[in-house]
């Protein structure tokens, strides 16, 4: 993972813009596949009293990580703890700083960056650790709807890269939310024609 991801500098502003107003102080929020800590970082700066815990499956990722925060070069709030591994396939989550449980669960870029077991993955995991919400940004095919020609043209580069890989339908995501207990509360478009997606535990 580049130490600079181009992407995550665009649109970590208006996650942030989003997550504001639906994280209450004093949550204890997981973060899934951090890579760069970009988010990490930018969100804990502008939101002290969160307590954030970042992880990636790559230890490549998370030592580069735990590298950047040691090293001294990036602005470090003191509610950012290092990153940790963590698979999403690999249950229950193991989040010792936590306690294994945590209030919301985070992800950006995730599902169509990972084989689609990924999906169900996130939200069994987040049930076992007994997150009330899950906060979920990417793109997403729409049923009924047009799909924007970058994110067709995205989702062939994907499955080029890996066959694996690919644009998730909403519908399916859905309905891996439901078969856990969780239910889509809100869908807000977000820049660059992806979607920021709240889930919440019935
Ligand atoms: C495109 S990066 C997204 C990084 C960051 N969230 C962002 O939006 O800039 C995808 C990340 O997903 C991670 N990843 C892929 N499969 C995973 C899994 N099974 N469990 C946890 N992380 C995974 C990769 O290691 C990679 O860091």
């Amino acid at each position: 993972m580049a130490a600079i991801s181009p992407p995550a500098e665009r649109n970590k502003q208006p996650i942030l813009e989003v997550l504001t107003t639906r994280l209450k102080p004093d949550q204890h929020v997981l973060e899934l596949a951090c890579g760069t800590l970009q988010h990490a970082l930018h969100f804990t700066a502008n939101l002290p009293n969160l307590r954030w815990q970042p992880t990636d499956l790559s230890i490549e990722t998370v030592e580069a990580g735990q590298n950047l925060l040691a090293s001294g070069t990036a602005k470090i709030s003191a509610n950012l703890r290092a990153p940790i591994p963590l698979d999403v396939l690999n249950f229950p989550w193991a989040v010792p700083a936590f306690d294994n449980v945590f209030d919301s669960v985070y992800a950006a870029n995730l599902l169509h960056i990972s084989p689609i077991e990924v999906v169900s993955g996130v939200f069994k995991g987040a049930s076992l650790g007994q997150a009330r919400s899950i906060f979920i940004y990417g793109p997403f095919f729409l049923q009924g709807q047009n799909t924007a020609q970058s994110n067709l043209d995205f989702d062939a580069s994907l499955r080029g890269r890996n066959p694996a890989w690919g644009i998730r339908q909403l519908k399916y995501v859905e309905q891996q939310a439901q078969a856990q207990g969780y239910t889509l509360t809100e869908t807000v478009p977000m820049p660059a024609n992806n979607l920021f997606l709240e889930f919440t535990l019935q």
